[in-house]
C-alpha cells in the first residue's frame, strides 16, 4: 500500500471496529453515527427518542450498514453498563465512544432553579463521566480505543447560557482528565467543539441570524462538517492525538469580537 492509500484508510476506515454514539436519534448524532457506520463500523445509536433512534438504525440496516438502536437515557449508570454490555457480547471489543447527547436551558442564572441547573449538568457532563467510566475500561481490555465529547464554542468565553455553557466548559477539563487517566491504557479522549450548526436544539432561536452575522465564514457548519472531524478522531490516523479540543466554528472563536470592531471601524 503506498502512503496515500494508507493515509486514506487510516483517516476513513473502521471496518471491524465497534462504536457507541449517544443522543444519535437526531441532528449532529444521527448524522455521526451514520458516518462511523459508512465508515465500517458496527454502530450503537442511544437515545431517549427510542423511535426515531430505531427508525434509523433500520433505514441504515436496510442500507447493509451494520447499526443497531439501543435506548440509553446517559444520566442513568446502570442502563451504561447495559449498554456497554450488549455492545461487548455483541462484538467482542468496544473501539469507539461519542458523547454526544446534550441539552440546552437558555434561562439566565436569575431565573434558572437549581433543579434547571442540575439537569442541564447531568446530561451534558454526568452523562459523559457515565460514558467514559463505564466504556473506557473495557476499550483498554480491548486493544485501546477513541472516545469523542461534543463539547461547543461556547466553553471558550461566558454565554448567555449559564448551565450550558458551565457543562461545555466542564467537559473540556474532563476531556483533559481522561485523557491522562486512559493514555497508557491506548484509550484517547478528544472534545469537539462545534459552533452554530442548525438543529432541533435552536431551530427557530432568535439567536441564529445574529449568531451567523458575527461569524467570520457568515454561516452556520454542517453537522456533516462535525461528522468528519468525529470521524478523524476515531479513526486511527489521529492517533496520536489526545486530551485535545477542536473547535470547528468558522472562525468565530478564533476572533469574531475583533473582527466586528474591525469591521465597525472601517478596517476590514
Ligand atoms: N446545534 C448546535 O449549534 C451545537 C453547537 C455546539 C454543540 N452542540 C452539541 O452537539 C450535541 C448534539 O446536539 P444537536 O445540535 O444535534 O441537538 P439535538 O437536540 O438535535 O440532539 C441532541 C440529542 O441528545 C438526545 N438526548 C438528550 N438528553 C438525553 C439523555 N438524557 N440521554 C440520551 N440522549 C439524550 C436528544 O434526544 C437528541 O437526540 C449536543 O451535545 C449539543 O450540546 C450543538
Amino acid at each position: 500500500m503506498n502512503g496515500f492509500d494508507k493515509a486514506r484508510a487510516a483517516l476513513t476506515d473502521l471496518t471491524g471496529r465497534s462504536a457507541i454514539v449517544t443522543g444519535a436519534g437526531r441532528g449532529q448524532g444521527a448524522v455521526e453515527a451514520e458516518m462511523l457506520a459508512r465508515a465500517g463500523a458496527a454502530v450503537w445509536l442511544c437515545d431517549v427518542l427510542v423511535a426515531e433512534g430505531e427508525a434509523l438504525a433500520a433505514r441504515l440496516r436496510g442500507e447493509g450498514l451494520q447499526a443497531e438502536f439501543l435506548a440509553l437515557d446517559v444520566t442513568d449508570a446502570a442502563n451504561w453498563a447495559t449498554v456497554v454490555a450488549a455492545v461487548t457480547a455483541a462484538t467482542g471489543r468496544l473501539d469507539v465512544l461519542v458523547n454526544n447527547a446534550g441539552i440546552i436551558n437558555r434561562k439566565l442564572i436569575r431565573d434558572m432553579s437549581p433543579a434547571e441547573w442540575s439537569k442541564v449538568i447531568e446530561v451534558n457532563l454526568t452523562g459523559a463521566f457515565l460514558g467514559i467510566k463505564t466504556a473506557a475500561p473495557v476499550m483498554a481490555e480491548t486493544g485501546g480505543g477513541s472516545i469523542v465529547n461534543i463539547s461547543s464554542n461556547s466553553a471558550f468565553s461566558g454565554h448567555y447560557d449559564p448551565a450550558y455553557t458551565a457543562s461545555k466548559w466542564g467537559l473540556r477539563g474532563l476531556t483533559r482528565s481522561a485523557a491522562m487517566e486512559y493514555a497508557e491504557a491506548g484509550v484517547r479522549v478528544n472534545a469537539v467543539c462545534p459552533g452554530l450548526i442548525v438543529t432541533d436544539l435552536n431551530r427557530g432561536s432568535p439567536h441564529l441570524a445574529p449568531m451567523i452575522g458575527m461569524t467570520p465564514m457568515a454561516r452556520s457548519g454542517e453537522a456533516e462538517e462535525v461528522a468528519q472531524l468525529v470521524l478523524f478522531l476515531a479513526a486511527e490516523g489521529s492517533g496520536f492525538i489526545t486530551g485535545e479540543d477542536f473547535v470547528i466554528d468558522g472562525g468565530f472563536t478564533a476572533g469574531a469580537a475583533y473582527r466586528r470592531v474591525a469591521r465597525e471601524t472601517g478596517l476590514l
